[in-house]
Order: structure tokens, then C-alpha cells, then sequence
């Protein structure tokens, strides 16, 4: 579709990552040809988004394949462990992450020799990115059978395409709705303190000819209160088993707000975003980020030199502030840990889990 880019391509020798610190104002690529690279692209939010960053992690772990040289399968599978480990500890709260490399290590599993080895992971990294399209274009459209032609939207972050392989969670219905002619708008927060609101979701949308406006985050009660917003849509970095999300934060609060005013609080998660072995929100590790995101804007320093700073990347909405889980199977309301668990186990494909509840 016209307007969106991809912001990880595997290239077998090296991954290539659209530099998202760099965004709104340069498209900038970075070549990264070694583990560390990637895992520092990653740490640094050069790459971000829940689905992106366990793409990245796949295909890292394959261009590390196809240079380490043994003829011991078992000493190949050693090493494969120990860097998925070192992957694993750039960022915390995205089960994506872990998820991707589990299904990248699981398939080196199975290989004979480490020639069959290294075909299996790139295989497997690559059908991630593919799959993780077509979960992104059906989230879209179940979102879009909860809103109508001419509703403004409200949300948080960035749960776009360049969060994941194309169109987004969160952003999905939008950039489907522009596809079959539909006028949605959107009111983007600014998401402090890294502004992912205000440099990528604004971008985005405006390179795919999407309306939006952006508010900064203190704007969002008021902008739910006067300006129609029909639905507040968020992305996710994990859903526990009972329902409970963690999303960027600022998200939680914008669930209280939606719940005081009687807007309906959608959260947008693929599968493989939603974590059945984290039992409740209280179980996500919460990412703590350097005090320099909050007393400086860009490289300017904002606050008194020394200011003590709480600088939590992520919230939890508990499930009950949830009006519904759009995932690429169904919409899950209600009864949480019965729709999420039926979803993730048994495979339906397409089925509105509409459970009673709220
Ligand atoms: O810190 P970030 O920018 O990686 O946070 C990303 C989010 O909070 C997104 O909403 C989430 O990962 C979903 S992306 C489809």
C-alpha cells in the first residue's frame, strides 16, 4: 500500500533498520551487521514497537548464523542460546521480542546440521515479518467493524506500521479505512518523554494522507471531552493471561479518562503479543529508561542539572478498563483469560470471541 515503508529488511549478510530516532526529519538506514549492532538499535529505540523488535532480534540472530562458522550442531546451538540471551536483555516489557526468538530458536531446533540450521532460522525470521503482515491487516479490519465512517480516533505512542511489518495495530484501521475510501481522523498524543506521538505517529499518517492532529499528552481529557472521539485505540507491549496490558505510558491513564466519559478503550494486539505464562499486569516487567529522556528534550536540558527523575517506559490498564482486545482472530471482551486463552491455543481463525462481561 502507498505511504508506508518498511522499517526492518532482512539483507542475509546484514539487517537493515530505519533509524526512528532520526524520524520525523531524516530517513535515515542503518546497516547492522553484528549482533551487538542490533541489540544496541534496539536499546537505543532505533527500532521500536513490540512486533519490529522481535523481527529485528530474528533477523539478527540469522545474520549471525551465516557467519559462525562450526561443523558441531551442538556447539552452534550453545552459541544460538547465548545470543538470544544477549538479544533478550535489550529490552524487557515486549514479549514480541522473545517470541520471535523463541520461534527462531525452536526451528534451529530441528535442523540435522548447522547448513540446515541456518536455513531454518532465516526461513522462520522471514515468515515472522510476512505473517506479521497479513495479523496486522486483519486486526485492522476487525477494528474497523467497531468504527464507522467519519469517527475520529484518539491514540498514544506509535502502533504503526513501522512498529511492526506494515499497517500497524492500533494504526491498522486507519490506514485500512484509507484504502476503501473511509474518512477516520486521528488525535495523536505527543507521548512524552521520547515524543513518538508527535515524530512517528503524525509522520506516518501523514505519509499514508491520513488526518491527524497531534495534542500534547495533558490535552488528552480534554480533547475526549469536546471533540467527538468515538474510540481510543492503543497498541500493546504484552498482555498478561487475565487481560491486564502494558502499553507505552501515559496509556492507563487515557483508560480512566475513556472509562470516566464512556468512550469505549481499545487495546489492538496481534497473538503474539498477548504472554499466557505472565499470569496478571503485575507479572510484565516494567522498563526503566536513563533520567536523560525526561530533563532533556532532544539534547536540551529541561530541568534543573541533578533533578531526580521516575522514568517508567510502560503502564499497565488493568483488564477492566478494557472495552475490548482486537487481536487478528477475533474481539476478545469480557471474560479475558477464557477469549485469550481460546484464541492463543486453539488456532480459530477469524472467530468473534465475544464472551459476556463488561
Ligand atoms: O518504547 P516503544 O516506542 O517501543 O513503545 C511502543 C509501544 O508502546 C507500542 O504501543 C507497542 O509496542 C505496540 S507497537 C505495534
Amino acid at each position: 500500500m502507498s505511504g508506508l515503508i518498511r522499517s526492518v529488511e532482512y539483507r542475509r549478510d546484514h539487517v537493515l533498520i530505519l533509524d526512528q530516532t532520526k524520524l520525523p526529519h531524516r530517513t535515515k538506514w542503518l546497516r547492522c551487521e553484528t549482533v551487538d549492532q542490533v541489540r544496541e538499535a534496539i536499546r537505543a529505540l532505533k527500532v521500536r514497537g513490540a512486533p519490529a523488535i522481535g523481527m529485528a532480534a530474528a533477523f539478527g540472530l540469522s545474520v549471525w548464523a551465516r557467519r559462525f562458522d562450526t561443523p558441531s550442531l551442538t556447539v552452534f546451538w550453545d552459541e544460538l542460546e547465548k545470543q538470544r540471551e544477549y538479544l533478550a536483555s535489550s529490552r524487557p516489557t515486549a514479549v514480541n521480542l522473545f517470541w520471535a526468538m523463541n520461534r527462531v530458536v525452536g526451528a534451529a531446533k530441528r535442523a540435522k546440521d548447522v547448513g540446515e540450521a541456518r536455513c531454518l532460522i532465516e526461513k522462520e525470521a522471514l515468515f515472522i515479518q510476512e505473517e506479521d503482515e497479513s495479523v496486522c491487516r486483519s486486526i485492522g479490519e476487525h477494528a474497523l467493524s467497531l468504527l464507522h465512517d467519519g469517527d475520529s480516533v484518539l491514540t498514544i505512542c506509535n502502533a504503526g506500521g513501522i512498529a511492526t511489518a506494515r499497517y500497524g495495530t492500533a494504526l491498522a484501521p486507519l490506514h485500512l479505512a484509507k484504502e476503501r475510501g473511509w474518512k477516520l481522523s486521528a488525535f495523536a498524543c505527543e507521548t512524552r518523554p521520547l515524543l513518538q506521538g508527535a515524530r512517528l505517529t503524525t509522520w506516518e499518517l501523514q505519509q499514508a494522507g491520513v488526518d491527524v492532529t497531534l495534542i500534547t499528552d495533558g490535552m488528552a481529557a480534554h480533547t475526549m471531552r469536546t471533540k467527538n472521539i468515538a474510540a481510543v485505540i492503543v497498541g500493546c507491549d504484552r498482555v498478561a493471561a487475565n487481560g491486564d496490558t502494558a502499553n507505552k505510558i501515559g496509556t492507563f491513564g487515557l483508560a480512566l479518562i475513556a472509562r470516566q466519559l464512556g468512550i469505549p478503550f481499545y487495546v489492538a494486539a496481534p497473538l503474539s503479543t498477548v504472554d499466557l505464562d505472565t499470569p496478571t499486569g503485575d507479572d510484565i516487567p516494567i522498563e526503566e529508561r536513563s533520567p536523560d529522556e525526561v530533563t532533556r528534550i532532544s539534547d536540551r536540558l529541561i530541568a534543573p542539572e541533578g533533578t531526580n527523575v521516575y522514568n517508567p517506559a510502560f503502564d499497565v490498564t488493568p483488564a477492566e478498563y478494557i472495552t475490548a482486545i482486537i487481536t487478528e482472530k477475533g474481539i476478545v471482551r469480557g471474560n479475558y483469560p477464557e477469549g485469550l486463552a481460546r484464541l492463543k491455543t486453539n488456532g480459530e481463525r477469524n472467530a468473534s470471541v465475544t464472551t459476556p462481561g463488561t
